[in-house]
């Protein structure tokens, strides 16, 4: 379990100083008793817990999040619990700083207070995760679980796989992120007993990846029938049926399994720290490519929950792709990026933002007689080049396209991919880099149009032997 020299590195700076946790401490009692006060004026026993990073003390220097689980009596409804319980809370925000209503996949009260963010999060007090009725109930018991399981020296191995998972851009289950929770990642290091461990493994993965958390291999065939779509299985020790690594995807997976194979060869600080490049856009990184942003602007944007825009946008952004494709454009590269206020970006890369010659028109088999006529027909009042009988026995016509850019084709067919809620109608701008102004791109987020240009991340520069 011995740490290399940056590993040591990393964690000098990550592992929190006492006077953080002082200050997380302070924050945390003044919520703490303000919540206490509120329950008892309106009558109501319940539990004020701290669960989280913080509770299984697997938090990052820097960081200033507080789990705040009120546990309220299981004999509530669940109507009960999100209307008297979230209630209680919101006059507790009330008191204690600035606050919002969030939503997962019930209403909690983020609070700003010194600085300190504290999500208030309505649950039930239960004995046993038998019990659960939604899905913030099961917290309790991972904490003590993982309490259970991590000594000093485990928690600092998952504060740098933390680190890790950060640095390559793949660290929680958000739909955004669509990768590695704080939990999944205790839970790896408990199941393989250190940082290095955990990476050898993951080095040698492939999905469907299934780790026994439980000693009990048999779980794997019930999680996936539950969870067909999940690339990587781990049943939650503390309620088996469940996958914790359900948001886990393919693309999250696959790098991992990527900076694992490297990282053994080659360690390097890039893994946790890319650095945050001053690489300006390069113009002769654009040279010779089309690189196509689509802009979608909308105020609506703010008030979705970010999981819901995130989603519509991977949505939206998925289908695009499929337009293009569709039309003739080779697309090499996607991504997307928002601002989770009002502006959402498409990024495509194809082969060609235009494309001049004519379509190839592949033909019916030459034994199929009704449609051979059918084809020959069309294309001769079409005007086409052809149609003609290739060498190989193919019958073949050359064709106008529909859409010769790429341009015209994302503005045109707007309703074949705008198809998520919040993005049905929209205008789209499209901007091509290098052939359109720049200023555009001051609205977006420099690191990912770098990332979408760039391609390579620094941590590959690492990647060699
Ligand atoms: P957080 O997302 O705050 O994670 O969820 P965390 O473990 O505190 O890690 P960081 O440091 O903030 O990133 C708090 C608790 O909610 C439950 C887990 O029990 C977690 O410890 N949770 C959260 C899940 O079970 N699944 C999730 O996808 C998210
Ligand atoms: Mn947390």
């Amino acid at each position: 379990m011995n740490l290399g020299e940056i590993e040591k590195k990393v964690l000098e700076k990550i592992k929190p100083r006492r006077e953080e946790y002082e200050l997380l401490m302070k924050a945390y009692r003044k919520i703490e008793s303000t919540i206490y006060k509120i329950l008892e004026k309106h009558g109501v026993k319940a539990e004020v817990t701290l669960q989280g990073s913080v509770a299984h003390d697997t938090w990052l220097s820097g960081e200033r999040d507080l789990d705040v689980f009120v546990l309220f009596p299981k004999e509530w409804s669940i109507e009960e619990l999100r209307s008297r319980g979230f209630s209680i809370l919101l006059e507790a925000a009330e008191e204690i700083g600035n606050y919002s209503i969030r939503y997962a996949e019930h209403p909690y009260v983020r609070v700003i207070l010194d600085n300190v963010q504290a999500d208030l999060v309505p649950a039930f007090k239960l004995d046993s995760p038998k019990e659960v009725r939604t899905a913030v109930d099961r917290t309790p018991f991972h904490t003590k679980y993982v309490n259970e399981h991590l000594d000093e020296e485990l928690r600092d191995h998952v504060r740098l796989f933390k680190r890790f998972l950060k640095g390559l851009g793949i660290y929680g289950a958000e739909v955004k992120v669509k990768g590695f929770s704080g939990y999944l990642s205790e839970l790896l290091i408990i199941k393989y007993g250190g940082f290095h461990d955990v990476i050898s493994r993951a080095a040698e993965w492939k999905a469907p990846v299934f780790i026994d958390m439980i000693g009990d291999p048999g779980i794997f065939r019930v999680l996936r029938k539950k969870y067909p779509e999940s690339v990587m299985y781990v049943p939650d020790p503390v309620d088996p049926a469940r996958n914790v690594a359900a948001a886990v995807s393919l693309y999250s997976l696959a790098t991992l399994v990527i900076a694992s194979k490297c990282y053994r060869v080659n360690p390097c600080i890039e893994y946790y720290y890319p650095s945050t490049s001053d690489l300006e856009i390069d113009f002769s990184f654009i040279d010779n490519r089309c690189i196509v942003l689509v802009t979608l602007e909308s105020s609506e944007f703010s008030k979705l929950p970010p999981d819901v825009l995130w989603g519509e946008l991977h949505r939206v952004t998925d289908r695009a792709v499929k337009l293009a494709e569709r039309f003739g454009f080779n697309v090499m590269d996607w991504s997307n990026w928002t601002d989770e206020e009002r502006i959402a970006v498409i990024g495509l890369e194809v082969d060609e933002c235009s494309k001049e010659y004519p379509k190839l028109y592949q033909g019916p088999p030459y034994y199929s007689s009704k449609r051979v006529l059918d084809f020959i027909s069309k294309h001769v009042f079409k005007g086409s080049i052809g149609p003609w009988i290739r060498r190989d026995g193919l019958l073949l016509a050359l064709g106008s396209r529909k859409y010769v850019s790429i341009r015209d084709l994302l503005i045109d067919r707007t309703w074949e991919y705008l198809v998520a809620p919040h993005f049905r109608g929209l205008t789209p701008r499209v901007y091509i880099l290098g052939e359109d102004p720049f200023d555009v791109l001051k609205s977006m987020d420099r690191d990912w149009v770098v990332g979408f240009v760039f391609k390579r991340r620094d941590w590959i520069n690492c990647c060699i032997r």
